[in-house]
């Protein structure tokens, strides 16, 4: 779950949805309130919302934020290569079994099966005819056959069944107020499933570029409950490293928040500062963790040796 927000989710219905709300931990500065604004403007106008950003730029949280002003219910798909289209849209079910005591003879159970195929709608399917608003978070992980049926409902506002659905309804109109975000990561488009370019053509694209160094302070400290001035070093030290660039993946924000909630955990036991080589031993084990995929050793002893530089250039007696 996104820790900065706070979704509470249906227990009934078929068909799960969300309703997220901004908890005590979400910050919104200057930047994030633009960019919310402009991408409430354009799904007001009718246009489908694309946040693309590389790992860590809060595009789920900024989603899930702008859902949440949107006001209504939530259906969250996550993108995925083993995504078909019947997970976006439904499909048929068909196996039914209960059973019944016979009111006058107590110890008589009759069990009924049906086997009889009825449609079941999922969640595309749902928030069209609702009016829900769709996240569709990673989009470009599924496969573009599985994602097709999303073309005809962006551009023409009709989503086609693959079936008849039993009410003989084979084309549904999309309900005035269904709204969709998108998400996706740049750097995978690299892989297997490029771009889906037809369907990223039918949406507005706002890039989300990395945090800067405030806010990546403002919400490490939100969201650890340390000290703005231990956090401030934690966030230089995990930002040294990104940009002397020795590593297989860059460390996100969820590094600092890592360091930060890990080192408030210890409570009194750790400092942030040269001297304790406890705090060193954390930084090195979950940098090191989070930069690479493989943790040889050659990767491991370049992110440990500029760990070890920063930390001695933000960390000494308390000062950068
Ligand atoms: N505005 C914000 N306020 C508070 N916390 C935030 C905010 N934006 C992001 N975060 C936090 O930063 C971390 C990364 O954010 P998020 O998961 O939204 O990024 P992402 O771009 O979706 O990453 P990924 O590509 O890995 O899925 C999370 O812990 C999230 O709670
Ligand atoms: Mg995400």
């Amino acid at each position: 779950m996104n820790e900065s927000m706070e979704t509470v989710a249906n227990g009934r219905e078929d068909v799960s949805y969300v309703r997220p709300r901004a908890g005590e931990h979400f910050v919104e500065t200057e930047s994030l309130k633009r960019i919310i604004e402009r991408a409430l403007k354009y799904l007001s106008a009718g246009f489908p919302v694309h946040f693309r950003g590389t790992s860590g730029t809060g595009k789920t949280t900024l989603a899930l934020r702008v859902a949440e002003l949107i006001g209504q219910p939530v259906q969250l798909i996550h993108g995925d290569e083993e995504l078909t289209t019947s997970h976006l849209v439904g499909g048929e079910s068909g196996y039914h079994k209960r059973s019944v005591r016979d009111n006058f003879i107590a110890s008589v159970l009759k069990t009924e099966e049906d086997h009889t195929r009825y449609w079941v709608d999922n969640r595309l399917t749902v928030a069209i005819e609702r009016g829900n608003t769709l996240i569709y978070d990673e989009f470009t992980r599924s496969r573009p056959e599985a994602n097709n049926v999303l073309l005809s409902v962006l551009q023409e506002g009709i989503l086609d069944l693959p079936l008849n659905r039993g009410d003989g309804i084979w084309t549904l109109k999309v309900h005035p107020r269904f709204r969709t975000i998108f998400t996706s990561n740049p750097e995978e488009y690299a892989g297997v499933h490029r771009s889906q370019d037809a369907l990223r053509d039918r949406m507005v694209t706002l890039d989300l570029a990395p945090f800067d160094e405030e806010t990546e302070i403002a919400i490490t400290t939100k969201k650890s409950g340390l000290s703005r001035e231990a956090v401030e070093k934690i966030v230089q030290i995990v930002r040294y490293l990104r940009e002397k660039g020795n590593y297989e993946f860059a460390p996100t924000i969820r590094g600092c928040l890592m360091i930060s909630k890990t080192v408030r955990a210890y409570g009194n036991k750790i400092c942030v500062d040269t001297k304790d080589l406890l705090f060193q031993r954390i930084c090195l084990d979950i940098l090191t963790s989070e930069t690479s995929r493989i943790g040889s050793r050659t990767t491991s002893t370049k992110v440990q040796k500029v760990v070890n530089h920063a930390i001695s250039l933000y960390c000494r007696n308390g000062k950068k």
